[in-house]
C-alpha cells in the first residue's frame, strides 16, 4: 500500500523539485498540496504547484491557502526564485484549476478522513498549518508524521544570521507548530549545504537523463545557481525542499539526528525566527524547571545530516 503524503508549500523552484519528487516516486500517494504564502505570492504559488502536477500527469489537488504570516507583513523571495519563482522560465498557465476549498480547511478535513495515516511535508512557512491547529487543535495528533523544511539547528541561517527563511517569514505560526505536540522532524537549510549541492557534473549528469522532469528540476533552478555566485550563496544547486523531502520518503537518508526540544524566537532584537534546538537537554536537567508551557518534552527530531550520495540517487530515480 502506499504512503499517503500531503504537501504543504510556497510553491518556487526547489519546492517544485520536491512535490516532483513525491509524485514521481511509486511508493508514495500525494493527497493533497497545499499552497501558502512564503517565496511568492499565494497566486503565483499555486500557479507553480499546478504546473508542476500537470507536468508529471497527475491529478493531485491543489488548494490555495493563507495569503499573508499571521501577524508579520509578507516578505516574498522573487529576488532569489526569479520573477514567477521558476527561475524567470515562464512556463505555460497549467490547465488544471484550484481547488475552491480552502487549503486550511483542506487540511483539516484530510488530516480527519486518513487520521494515523498522513505524513504531512512543509516547505514554506508554517502559516497554513498552524491556522489548521488553530481551527482542529486535534490535527496534532491525527498527522503520524510530520517532516517540517525549516530552521537552522544552532547553526547560521540564511536570511539573517540567526534564523532561516520559512521560519523568519512566519515565526509565531512555526511556533504554534513546534509547540502543538505534532510528531515533527525539522530539517534545517544546513542539511541541504556542502556536499548536499548539486556540483556541476551532477547537474550535467542529470540533464543527461534526457527526460522533461529532469530538464524541468535543472532549468527552474538555474536562476538560483546564477545567483549564489554573485550574492554571498553556496557553491553549487542547493535544495532544501528536495532535501526534506528525501528525509521524508526515505528516513535511512539522514546520517546524523537527535530527539530534543525546539522552540521558536518572537521577540529577539536580532534573531527572530531563530530554531533553539536545545542540543544539550538543559532545559529538561533543571530540576523542577517548568517553563510557561509546562513542557520539558523533546518535541522535534532535528536531522542534522543526510547522506549525499544517497540523497542524489533518490533525486536521480524519481527525475528519471
Ligand atoms: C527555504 O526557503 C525557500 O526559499 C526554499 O523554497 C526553502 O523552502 C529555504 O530556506
Ligand atoms: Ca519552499
Amino acid at each position: 500500500m502506499k504512503r499517503k503524503f500531503i504537501i504543504d508549500t510556497d510553491t518556487a523552484s526547489d519546492d517544485a523539485v520536491a512535490i516532483l519528487m513525491a509524485l514521481r516516486h511509486p511508493d508514495i500517494d500525494v493527497l493533497a498540496v497545499t499552497v501558502v504564502s512564503g517565496n511568492m505570492h499565494v497566486r503565483d504559488g499555486s500557479r507553480n504547484a499546478r504546473y508542476t502536477v500537470e507536468l508529471c500527469g497527475a491529478q493531485t489537488p491543489v488548494y490555495v491557502g493563507c495569503d499573508r504570516p499571521l501577524l508579520r507583513e509578507p516578505v516574498h523571495a522573487y529576488w532569489y526564485h526569479g520573477p514567477d519563482g521558476m527561475g524567470g522560465m515562464n512556463y505555460a498557465e497549467p490547465g488544471l484549476q484550484a481547488q475552491k476549498a480552502r487549503a486550511v480547511d483542506a487540511l483539516v478535513e484530510l488530516a480527519r478522513a486518513h487520521a494515523n495515516e498522513v505524513t504531512l511535508v512543509t516547505l514554506g512557512p508554517l502559516t497554513n498549518i498552524a491556522a489548521a491547529l488553530a481551527r482542529a487543535p486535534e490535527m496534532a495528533e491525527q498527522i503520524s508524521r510530520c517532516v517540517v523544511m525549516g530552521g537552522a539547528a544552532n547553526v547560521v541561517g540564511n536570511v539573517t544570521p540567526a534564523a532561516e527563511y520559512n521560519i523568519w517569514c512566519d515565526p509565531e505560526a512555526a511556533r504554534i507548530v513546534f509547540r502543538s505536540g505534532m510528531n515533527l522532524e525539522m530539517v534545517g537549510w544546513e542539511v541541504g549545504r556542502g556536499d548536499a549541492a548539486l556540483t556541476d557534473a551532477d547537474i550535467a549528469a542529470v540533464y543527461a537523463l534526457n527526460t522533461p522532469y529532469a530538464e524541468f528540476a535543472m532549468d527552474c533552478n538555474a536562476h538560483a545557481v546564477e545567483l549564489a555566485k554573485h550574492w554571498q550563496g553556496d557553491p553549487g544547486m542547493t535544495l532544501h525542499d528536495p532535501t526534506a523531502m528525501a528525509i521524508a520518503i526515505d528516513p535511512g537518508i539522514s546520517k546524523r539526528s537527535g530527539h530534543y526540544r525546539v522552540d521558536v524566537e518572537l521577540r529577539g532584537e536580532l534573531t527572530r525566527g531563530m530554531t533553539v534546538v536545545d542540543e544539550r537537554h538543559t532545559v529538561g536537567t533543571q530540576a523542577g524547571f517548568t517553563d510557561e508551557w509546562g513542557v520539558r518534552e523533546r518535541n522535534a527530531l532535528v536531522h542534522h545530516a543526510l547522506d549525499a550520495p544517497r540523497w542524489k540517487e533518490l533525486l536521480m530515480e524519481c527525475l528519471k
